[in-house]
């Protein structure tokens, strides 16, 4: 396996599909356009609805695409483990009514394991498919040669979002080997589904063949008349196995902006991982969801946006960085992904007054509501953190109740949410 750029990475993913006629879709802002049902573009296929439901008809049927990706729904998790992030990209290959199940499987196949493309080694493969998807076991046993000792049968492979298309997927892992196992366990941790490092879901293909229905057994489903493919790889995990990164951060997606981290504070990255992941994670979230006219506020989007901030900024504190720096991380971020994302030229002077501006409003409240929440903290060892604290922390101090939750879990502590609502 040779090392290669995530640029490299990104341009071949997408010369390996034209390759197979398929017609490249530009990647669309995070703000979706005219889908007052979702708050952030969350994958490839969120940004292709059109194609999907029928109301556009794409040029060609065979489409690829590179698609940024924000979700916040895990971002408690994010700088705690190797690949939770809140802003990623997502590639994929779609089929509307053109190839199917063989054709997907192969493309992804030959993609990541053949020496002409990313050239991984089939040693270290594990697949997992619908229990009752006969026909992707069989095309990945006796089509590809995949040992069935190496799949995984199981109900959850099944992807279905409320009414409407949906179907069975197969997922493609990639076992890091022994040193990402440290109890030894092996193989169990995948055909168990356990939380792990070692093996690795670098590619998820949904098969969309059934009209479902909400709740509805998918026994029951009708078959789509046209069938559809949906697929999404993981982007950063793929660039951490090519770059033997131990973790997606250990890459060159986010080492130069962890490097510039370290120039600001005393404290090493080695001994304070959690804090660099989380400000490099969301300083990548904030300039990409600004570019794409993002605002700070009180609600939605706004909401959340000022929320990662407001985490970052705290993870600052804890590196003790003094004063705004995340407005200082804007031209790094930009420096890493311009190639691709020609459009962050624009205007990388105003996202640094925003993000500065945003930094400078929590920075005048942070301390003193750190210090009321460690006080109460210290008094009520053990116990729980009462309504009217929190609601003291938000109102007056700007503590996102999810931070106030958040620091309170990390001495071990809950907080009173009813009381807080109240
Ligand atoms: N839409 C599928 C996913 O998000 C491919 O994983």
């Amino acid at each position: 396996m040779k090392y290669r750029s995530s640029q490299e990475i990104r341009t071949m993913f997408l010369d390996y599909f034209k390759s197979k006629n398929h017609m490249v879709e530009p990647g669309a802002p995070l703000v979706p356009i005219d889908d007052e049902t979702l708050l952030w573009i969350n994958s490839g296929v969120a940004a292709l609805k059109k194609y999907f439901d029928g109301s556009v008809k794409p040029a060609n049927p065979r489409i690829t695409n590179v698609q940024k990706s924000i979700r916040t729904n895990d971002i408690e998790n994010v700088g705690y483990t190797a690949r939770h992030h809140t802003f990623f990209e997502m590639l994929g290959n779609f089929s509307i009514g053109d190839y199917f199940k063989k054709e997907a499987i192969e493309f992804a196949y030959e993609f990541l394991f053949s020496s002409e493309w990313m050239g991984l080694d089939t040693q270290n493969m594990y697949v997992s498919v619908h229990t009752d998807d006969e026909e992707a076991y069989r095309i990945w046993t006796e089509d590809i040669g995949v040992s069935p000792s190496r799949i995984l049968k199981t109900d959850d492979n099944f992807w279905q979002i409320g009414n409407g298309p949906c179907g069975p997927n197969s997922e493609i892992f990639y076992d890091r080997g022994p040193s990402f196992d440290p109890e030894n366990i092996g193989e169990r941790l995948f055909f168990d589904e356990l939380e792990n490092d070692r093996y690795v879901e670098i590619w998820n293909i949904v098969f969309s063949q059934f009209d479902g229905v909400e709740g509805g057994d998918i026994k029951t489903f009708k078959e789509l008349p046209q069938k559809n493919i949906d697929t999404g790889m993981g982007f950063e995990r793929l660039v951490s196995l090519i770059q033997d990164g131990e973790t997606n951060f250990d890459t060159d997606l986010f080492m130069p902006i962890i490097k510039k981290i370290e120039g600001l504070t005393d404290q090493s990255y080695l001994d304070n991982k959690t804090a660099y992941r989380v400000i490099a994670d969301h300083i990548r979230t904030l300039v990409f969801a600004l570019n794409d006219g993002a605002m700070f506020s009180n609600e939605g989007r706004g909401y959340v946006l000022r929320r990662i901030l407001r985490r970052a900024v705290r993870f600052g504190r804890v590196l003790n960085i003094e004063g705004a720096f995340l407005y200082n991380l804007v031209d790094d971020v930009i420096a890493i992904m311009v190639d691709f994302y020609d459009n962050l030229n624009d205007r990388p002077e105003d996202i640094k007054k925003l993000i500065l501006r945003e930094e400078e409003r929590f920075a005048k409240t942070l301390v003193d509501g750190e210090k009321l929440l460690l006080d109460e903290i210290t008094k009520t060892q053990g116990g729980q953190i009462s309504g009217d604290v929190a609601f003291k922390l938000y109102d007056t101090y700007g503590f996102p109740i999810e931070l106030t939750i958040e620091i309170a879990q990390e001495k071990e502590m809950d907080v009173d949410l009813e009381g807080f609502e109240l």
